[in-house]
């Protein structure tokens, strides 16, 4: 199929795809995701089919306005009061809502209200709950931007919505609301932080069981990545040629000037600049095809944690 290139002034015409059954990629505030009317399954099973994604790795539905909640999922969180934002919820799923291949057949539903105004949009437009994953193929980096889509999705969805370069740059924050305390499944776009203000027992991690796609490797480049202290960067490099480096602009200044091969993800106090041009970063140079890439490695603070879990994930 020839995927169309849409932008914002064509939200009526992604819509109508989105209702007829197409695959439609669209920017989020964190990165782009594959949408597909998530109450039609044979939509929702051409989402798995051009990510190559395994099918018991439930989706993220995504909603234009919290009051629609109650169509998806029963009950509800307090932190819900976060959205709109880059924070996914685990509910109990309200029988029927979406189809069961949304969920792959769990008795939970993944949900998130995007902070985007386009993705807002195009999701009332549709009039249906939005289905959608990240739009890589499966075990990518995420995209970022609509040329990142194309460069793994071109010819197997009917269209991408570019809204130009995402914000966030890292996937929502996923958590498990049907328990309590909560427990962040998914480190992300929501600092913890910001979590423990307004649940400050919440639990982080544990069970990979209750998060299916913490199971597989995740937001690989071609290259393999390995993790480096900044001190060891201009070391490893200077062993090999081929070696690229994705580094604070504190580890570049310390490289050899005119070395190529160096991805910046910017200051090393700026965490948001780190989550930002992480994926874009990964995907830029794995083009120059290295022979490693060596990721610095980051403070565990702020969005520097989700930053930090994705390159563990690029390096296993
Ligand atoms: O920011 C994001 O979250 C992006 C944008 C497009 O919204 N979406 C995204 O979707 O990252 P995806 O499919 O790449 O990641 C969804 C994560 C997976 O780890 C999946 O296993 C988990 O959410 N998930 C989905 N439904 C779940 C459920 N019912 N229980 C536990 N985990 C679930
Ligand atoms: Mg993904």
């Amino acid at each position: 199929m020839t995927t169309l290139r849409l932008g914002p002034g064509d939200l009526a015409q992604a819509a109508a795809i989105l209702r007829r059954g197409g695959l439609v990629a669209f920017p989020t505030e964190t990165v782009y995701g594959l949408g597909a009317d998530a109450t039609d399954a044979r939509a929702v099973a051409g989402v798995f089919a051009a990510k190559g994604r395994p099918a018991d790795n439930p989706l993220i539905v995504h909603l234009a306005d919290a009051a629609a909640l109650g169509e998806v999922a029963e009950g509800g969180s307090p932190l819900a009061a976060l959205w709109p934002g880059p924070l996914t919820l685990v509910l109990r799923r309200r029988p029927r809502g979406v189809c069961d291949l949304a969920t792959a057949g769990l008795a939970t539903v993944a949900v998130r209200v995007p902070d985007h105004a386009l993705a807002r949009a195009l999701i009332a437009a549709a009039g249906c709950p939005v289905a959608a994953p990240s739009a890589n193929r499966s075990g990518r980096p995420s995209p970022t931007t609509a040329a990142a889509v194309l460069e793994d999705l071109d010819g197997a969805i009917d269209a991408v919505l570019d809204g130009g370069p995402t914000d966030v740059g890292v996937e929502s924050t996923v958590v498990d609301a049907t328990e309590d305390p909560p427990r962040v499944l998914r480190l992300g776009g929501l600092p913890l932080e910001a979590l423990r203000r307004l649940a400050p027992d919440i639990a982080v991690g544990g069970d990979a069981r209750r998060s299916p796609g913490t199971r597989y490797r995740h937001y690989a480049p071609r290259a393999p990545v390995v993790l480096a202290p900044g001190e060891a960067v201009a070391g490893l490099l200077a062993a090999d040629p081929r070696a690229a480096a994705l580094v604070t602009d504190e580890t570049a200044a310390r490289l050899p000037a005119g070395r190529g091969g160096v991805a910046r993800l910017g200051p090393l106090a700026d965490a948001a600049a780190h989550a930002r041009r992480l994926f874009e970063a990964l995907r830029s140079l794995d083009r120059g095809q290295p022979s490693v890439i060596v990721a610095e490695i980051l403070p565990e603070a702020g969005l520097d944690r989700a930053v930090m879990d994705r390159l563990r994930r690029a390096a296993q």
